[in-house]
């Protein structure tokens, strides 16, 4: 298929929470996954099989995110972090990195009254250094904006990794440890936690990865270490929340032991 014939006007905007409520699926309210992460993979691949351009995955991938956030919403899940940029894909041609800083730029410069609309409260997992300014600046007045929603926490995770974010909590940790605040035989798990990234947000439940790899590349191995794992075959490009709901499904039905034994 050629790029001027694929249809993104019509997926660029899609359907608003709850517009269509005989589609959402009724799951047990308390058994609902209350943090969700997903590694959206597959935007290259997406893009290949279709004789286009790495980057033209990358933009059939808007609407997605968004149907997913609305599925989210419409899932009753509290916290959805989207895996968007990793520390790792500076590895990248100096052309496909230059456009994912500028189109995540955008997309939160263009999406940012319907994330408010909705009640979504924006916020940032990752690394300052690096990253663009102007990516940082977009992202901050988004969460300067909804602060104060409520409805759904979506965390884009971009210049995110896992080892740099547990390795910014344990410097941050052995800074207190140097100014005499805790003494360095003290350290505990909770001390590491409450120096990652964004401490008030609750371990995760569930982690989706589309594009049928069955790895988790370096997301949230702190925040996701007893998380349920989903590896779906889709491509990103084409998920959305009927993929989310799907993997939800899987999750209401797993046994989650902790370690422990069920009764
Ligand atoms: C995921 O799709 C998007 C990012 C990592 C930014 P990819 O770009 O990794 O697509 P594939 O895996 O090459 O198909
Ligand atoms: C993981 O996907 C990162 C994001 C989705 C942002 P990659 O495509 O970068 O992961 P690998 O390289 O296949 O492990
Ligand atoms: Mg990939």
């Amino acid at each position: 298929m050629a790029f001027d014939k694929v249809d993104y006007t019509s997926l660029s905007v899609p359907a608003a929470p709850f517009s269509d409520p005989s589609r959402i699926p009724d799951f047990p309210r308390d058994r609902v996954p209350r943090h969700v992460g997903v590694i959206m993979d597959g935007n290259g691949r997406w893009a290949k099989s279709r004789g286009l351009v790495r980057t033209d995955g990358h933009q059939a991938a808007e609407p997605v995110v968004f149907d997913t956030i609305a599925g989210a919403i419409e899932a009753g899940v509290r916290y959805l972090s989207l895996y968007t940029f990793s520390t790792e894909n500076w590895r990248r041609s100096p052309q496909e990195v230059r456009f994912l800083m500028g189109f995540s730029r955008d997309i939160i410069h263009r999406r940012v009254a319907q994330m408010d609309d909705w009640g979504v409260r924006v916020r940032w997992s990752g690394r300052r250094p690096r990253l663009w300014r102007s990516v940082i600046d977009e992202l901050e007045t988004a969460m300067d904006r909804t602060r104060s929603n409520t409805v759904i926490d979506v965390v884009f995770c971009i210049n995110y990794g896992g080892r740099a974010e547990i390795a910014d909590a344990a410097a941050a940790v052995a800074r207190e440890v140097r100014d005499g605040r805790i003494s360095g035989d003290r350290v505990t798990e909770r001390m590491i936690a409450e120096h990652l990234y964004n401490p008030d947000i609750p371990d995760v439940d569930l982690v989706i990865r589309t594009s049928g790899e069955q790895r988790t590349s370096n997301f949230l191995p702190w925040e996701a270490a007893y998380a349920e794992l989903d590896f779906v075959p889709e491509l990103f490009p084409d998920c959305g929340r009927d993929v989310l709901w799907r993997s939800i499904d899987h999750y209401v039905h797993r046994d989650r032991r902790f370690g422990g034994v069920t009764a």
